[in-house]
């Protein structure tokens, strides 16, 4: 039996948990600093560190707390190296490298993609090989996942993450940050073949999402020279149409190819409720996804990925802003 307190700290969420070999949830404790940020219209980098700083001991000691546990019946500390924002995965690390050294326990790190692909193992019986879409705010990527020391990325995006891109289209509309639950939740009232916008196609398993951006700023910069109100919810179901189309297209082709069944959606987006409906809908697939408080960023993922693939780290181990995920995973 492993029991592994995780960490993260790698954007805007403060999370400590813990997780029994993997997969059982024991606590699950997290800040969202939405609020903090909002006002800027994205995350201050500074202003999120701070925030860290005041927060993260108190998740530490909450998450013990709900899981009924003390220190001494931890078995190691886990924790986020990266990618993420520089100053604010430092805040994490170092409180686990503190943790890792006054309580003698082994620290383990591990990588931000590879810990939401993770988040699918918590109550789940999900074992390799299968087909990953990982949709965040900073990712889009389609990863042959064969086993835990053989990750491939075999699509992503070129410009634009899907995440980013429900923000851009957010904030154009008006409808403050982070634009993706506030468009899921208001496209379910529009019509999505209001607008035909572009999928952005792009050769093979790739993405693109900028040009379906700029094609929703003309279309509401069109929609705006006339005297009536704008059609929010159409903008937004059509938006979305367009964005989870594509996404599931490439990611059933690469399932196809690769002769594999099994399909697991990560990261923020794949909270999105048509993307998991349209992928509900592809017969003879087993289709996995977290449920939507360990689809956005938090720590029981990062407990299950240290305990599957996390790296035995030193005390001197550095945190990184940007790496693959293929690259950590065979470190
Ligand atoms: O994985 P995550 O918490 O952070 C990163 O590692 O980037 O993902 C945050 C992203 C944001 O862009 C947010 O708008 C998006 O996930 N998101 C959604 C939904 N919930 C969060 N996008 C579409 N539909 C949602 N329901
Ligand atoms: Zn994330």
């Amino acid at each position: 039996m492993t029991v592994l307190l995780g960490l993260e700290t790698s954007c805007d969420e403060t999370a400590a948990a813990i997780v029994k070999d993997g997969r059982q949830l024991l606590s699950s404790c997290l800040v969202s600093q939405t609020p903090i940020h909002q006002k800027f219209g994205g995350v201050v980098p500074e202003v999120a560190a701070r925030s860290h700083v005041q927060t993260i001991n108190l998740m530490i000691d909450e998450a013990l707390a709900q899981a009924n546990l003390t220190y001494d019946q931890l078995d190691g500390i886990a924790c986020t190296r990266g990618p993420g924002l520089i100053g604010t995965l430092l805040i994490g690390l170092s409180a686990a490298k503190a943790l890792s050294w006054s309580w003698n326990l082994p620290l383990k790190t591990v990588d931000h993609l590879f810990a939401h692909v993770c988040a699918n193992f918590i109550n789940t019986d999900l074992e390799p090989p299968f087909v990953a879409l990982l949709v965040s705010g900073g990712h889009t990527q389609i990863l042959h996942f064969k086993n835990f020391d053989d990750i491939e990325i075999i699509g992503e995006t070129l410009d634009d993450a899907a995440g980013e891109a429900y923000d851009k289209v957010g904030r154009l509309l008006g409808l403050g940050y982070p634009g993706g639950p506030v468009i899921d939740k208001l496209a379910a009232a529009g019509n999505p073949s209001a607008f035909k916008f572009p999928e952005g196609v792009v050769k093979g398993y790739d993405f693109s999402f900028s040009g379906l951006k700029t094609a929703v700023l003309r279309q509401v910069e069109k929609l705006s020279q006339s005297s009536e109100a704008l059609p929010v919810e159409d903008l937004c179901a059509s938006f979305q149409e367009a964005v989870s189309k594509v996404l599931v297209k490439k990611t059933l082709k690469a399932a196809e190819e690769l002769n594999l069944k099994t399909i697991v959606l990560a990261g923020g987006v794949a909270a999105n409720r048509e993307l998991r409906s349209k992928f509900e809908k592809a017969s003879g697939y087993r289709v996995y996804f977290p449920s939507n408080h360990l689809c956005t960023d938090n720590a029981a993922m990062v407990a299950a990925a240290a305990f599957f693939h996390g790296e035995d780290s030193e005390l001197n181990v550095g945190a990184y802003s940007r790496q693959p995920v293929r690259a950590s995973a065979k470190s």
